[in-house]
């Protein structure tokens, strides 16, 4: 198990810290702190470029050589970051042309991080440069474990630009994908306002316009950026592939709200990594469903240093952000608990954001491990120093162990950029609230969920739910069909299906290709505003007799086959299915017209279930986050009490607490943000191991 911590020795060097005769006699004292708190590896070098090449061509890795061997001589293992998100000055001012430029035509000037244009040929040619001359200066360091390429592509709204480059690049990228300009009018629906072109050259970037541009050309050109970041990422790892084949390399994502494909981006990566602020939400289901959003990038290839199968915190932040409007501290325990909540769900590497606060620069306030004083004797050090101790100890049982979920959520980035950025019915639906809405009920009941592409191999969940496709590619919708035809059930939602992957809607009804998988069509749909509310009454097997709100989207459904699980109660369309279950081959649809409020997913959930025959990892109350890591012959249950109060547990079979080593029994109160880490080791003789609720 990895612990350790994001450091820069750069901050750290006369006249902010060490002596004019020793200007770097600071990283000493940092290692020893370092050793001391239990960290094994560090990640430096992510924005230095200007100082690795402070002119053009004249390299100097001298000091990054030296803290390296510091840190080497304490055993603790590196990963380097590439520099570059923050292209130096003098780049930027030799190329102004490689200076990103916005919808407006404005030019984003240089002087922080990411202000480049990531079609830029001069920018890949100096990127591709520094990152040889690293990885030839430092690649064989004994010490290096990994690289991490550059730093949050595509952050700070700079996925797209629109250069002139990145036109050119953006008409060669049309043209490999429509071959001609005929195609290219037709596929995109052109003829509409009379749009047409006549030249790869006449076709717009989607910049500043009166209208709405045509949503076919927007999610074309989201595709576009996107296949232009994966490339950018793709260069990096092919040139440190090269030079260095034995060190994976990753890079730190957050949960899919970047404009690139994640899903793209983790097969160029050969492990993942993840930027995590859990310290900031208090809402723990959110924070899990970012964190399984993000384990279920890479499910199959991983190279981790030490071979284990999961992912890397790369970025836990130990202590308070510096971009809020008003940043409170972290409360003592909870930098813990989330920690725990990522190694819960499958980490196999946290690292902290930062050392130390930095006496200089823009993040000078954000909360380190160490404060500016840089003496070790303050709380966030303290917690850190402890939490080390622990998972040192939890090293070995968790070793090899990893997460498997029943349950399956598909996400798409393709149809999130045509719910987000194209003209919707109902500009106040949002997909993550509706994923979200399904992940809470799945979460709160104890069920481990992974996230999935439509495109993957979906056989071996019992449920795969699917919230608002709106873009679905029939190939998609054949693959959807397959697995419920294989005895699958899936679960699919209004606003699925309504556009093809070419934004085109179907003339056989929505949801297209799959009325016959619902045994269904939706003849109209009608979207309402916040706050008006509709209702539908359940029936039968679901919930019977129950009723809950209709809100935001009410799917008018006409059935072709299907079975009536709930109505609506209002309106014109009182009466008419809102839920339906349909079977299909050896499976069953599930369709829900609407989109409701907590209880109602919760309900859904339950008898999902009974239906599916899914067990929940372990019974204790609703406040108590469980997840499992296991491997053969064992079980590792992390309970987290995410609530301001002690949750009460009552053990029905005796466990044992991995951290205190004791066995529990009987009642037992978790206290707020308090962890247990239980094992349950599967032998002849044991069943399995039940902790009940006491109320
Ligand atoms: C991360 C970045 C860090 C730091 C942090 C601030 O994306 O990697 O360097 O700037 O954001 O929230």
């Amino acid at each position: 198990m990895y612990f350790g911590v994001d450091y820069y020795p750069e901050h750290w060097v006369f006249p902010f810290s060490g002596t004019e005769q020793s200007p770097e006699a600071r990283w000493v004292r940092d290692i020893e702190l370092m050793v001391e708190a239990g960290v094994n590896v560090v990640r430096m070098g992510e924005f230095a470029w200007g100082l690795f090449e402070p002119e053009e061509g004249r390299f100097d890795f001298g000091w990054m050589k030296r803290a390296m061997d510091l840190l080497g001589e304490a055993d603790i293992q590196i990963v380097l970051g590439t520099p570059t998100a923050a292209p130096p000055i003098w780049l930027t001012r030799k190329h102004p042309e490689v200076l990103p430029v916005d919808e407006r035509g404005l030019t984003w000037r240089e002087g922080t991080r990411r202000a480049v244009c990531m079609n830029s040929d001069i920018y890949w040619q100096y990127a591709r440069k520094i990152v040889r001359a690293m990885a030839e200066a430092l690649g064989q360091h004994p010490k290096l474990i990994a690289w991490q390429i550059d730093n949050g592509l595509g952050g700070h709204n700079m996925a797209s630009s629109f250069n002139e480059e990145a036109r050119r690049d953006w008409h060669a990228w049309l043209k490999a994908k429509y071959q001609t300009v005929e195609n290219l009018n037709h596929m995109l629906g052109l003829r509409f306002w009379g749009q047409v072109v006549s030249d790869w050259d006449q076709v717009p970037m989607p910049q500043m316009a009166p209208a709405d541009h045509n949503p076919a050309l927007i999610v074309d050109w989201k595709r576009f950026c996107s296949d232009t970041i994966v490339a950018f990422a793709r260069m990096q790892a092919d040139t440190l592939r090269e030079l260095t084949p034995d060190k994976p390399v990753t890079q730190n994502l957050r949960a899919l709200y970047r404009d690139f494909d994640h899903f793209d981006m983790a097969e160029v990566i050969d492990f993942v990594s993840v930027d995590n602020n859990a310290t900031l939400k208090h809402k723990a289901a959110e924070m899990a469903c970012e964190v399984d959003m993000l384990r279920s990038l890479k499910k199959s290839g991983v190279r981790t240093p030490d071979g284990d199968s999961g992912f890397w915190v790369i970025e836990q932040k130990a202590g308070q952000v510096d971009w809020q409007e008003v940043n409170s501290l972290v409360r003592p325990g909870v930098a813990r608990l989330f920690t725990y909540q990522q190694v819960a769900r499958g980490a196999c590497g946290v690292l902290y954001f930062l050392w130390r606060q930095p006496r200089f620069g823009v993040e000078k306030f954000y909360g380190g491990i160490l404060t500016h004083d840089g003496r070790g004797d303050n709380r966030v050090y303290a917690e850190i120093k402890e939490i080390g101790l622990e998972l040192k100890k939890l090293a070995p049982i968790l070793k090899g162990t990893q997460i498997k979920a029943q349950v399956c959520i598909l996400y798409s980035h393709d149809n999130d950029w045509s719910i987000r950025y194209t003209r919707q019915p109902n500009r106040f639906f949002r997909q993550r609230e509706h994923v979200q809405l399904f992940y809470n009920a799945l979460h709160d009941r104890n069920l481990a969920v992974d996230f999935a592409r439509p495109t993957e191999d979906l056989s071996r969940y019992k449920i795969v739910i699917a919230p608002s496709l709106q873009l679905l590619a029939g190939g998609e919708a054949d693959l959807l069909k397959l697995y419920v035809q294989n005895g699958g059930t899936l679960v699919g939602t209004f606003n699925t299906g309504l556009v093809d992957e070419h934004h085109i809607a179907p003339d056989s009804g929505y949801p297209h290709d799959m009325t016959d998988l619902f045994g269904l069509e939706v003849r109209e749909f009608d979207p309402l505003p916040p706050g008006e509310e509709n209702h539908f009454t359940l029936k039968g097997q679901l919930a019977g007799g129950t009723q809950h709100p209709a809100q935001l989207w009410c799917d008018l459904i006409e059935t072709k086959g299907c079975q009536v699980l709930g109505a609506y109660a209002d309106d014109f369309y009182a009466g008419r299915p809102a839920v339906t279950v349909n079977t299909f081959g050896l499976g069953r649809a599930i369709y829900i017209g609407t989109m409701s409020k907590p209880t109602f997913y919760n309900d859904l959930v339950v008898w999902l279930r009974q239906l599916c025959r899914i067990y929940p990892e372990l019974k204790v109350p609703d406040t108590v986050q469980v997840s499992l890591r296991q491997k053969d012959g064992e079980k590792v249950y992390f309970l987290l009490n995410h609530h301001p109060t002690p949750a009460r547990i009552a053990f029905v079979k005796p466990m044992q607490d991995y951290l205190t080593e004791t066995t529990l029994s009987g009642n037992y109160d978790l206290p707020s943000h308090g962890v247990l880490v239980l094992r349950e080791t599967l032998d002849a003789s044991s069943g399995p191991v039940e902790a009940k609720t006491s109320t």
